[in-house]
């Protein structure tokens, strides 16, 4: 799974169609009819440059990226803008691992399944801020 979020590196050649997708859907100046920077339409223009990729065979990882961790999820940098408007991150989990329940902080992300199946449970926050009831939150699992 790739991950690309908007928080802020040299692109090595094997993702360098990758990137250019990537840079792409992030522009506003070129997508002013498209959304411009309002990050529900870059989510959607950055969810179509990756289905793009994945149908041209430019999501091709090097090995390392593909390499599972026995002790929990690999997560490994593939590239950082340099103008800080995303950061594209691999996760690589082996058989029967997972990721603990947690937010995105406010941040806009796509995740892109390049091999394998993953399996997501969501959960919508019902009650709390973290600041009142003495910092604890209410969630109710989101049906399937
Ligand atoms: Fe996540």
């Amino acid at each position: 799974m790739i991950l690309f979020t908007n928080v802020g590196v040299q692109v090595e050649p094997e993702i360098g169609a990758l990137i250019a997708r990537l840079d792409a859907a992030v522009d506003p100046s070129t997508m002013l009819g498209a959304g411009g920077s309002d990050p529900e339409a870059v989510v959607h223009r950055v969810k179509a440059a990756l289905q793009a990729a994945l149908r041209a065979n430019d999501l091709e990882l090097p090995a390392r990226f593909r390499r599972t961790r026995p002790d929990t999820y690999a997560r490994r940098l593939l590239h950082r803008d340099p103008e800080g408007r995303y950061t594209a991150v691999v996760m690589t989990w082996g058989a029967g691992q997972g990721t603990s329940l947690h937010d995105h902080s406010g941040l806009w992300c796509v995740d892109c399944v390049v091999d394998g199946e993953i399996a997501v449970t969501q959960y919508d926050l019902i009650s709390g801020d973290g600041e009142g009831e003495g910092g604890a939150y209410a969630l109710r699992r989101r049906p399937t």
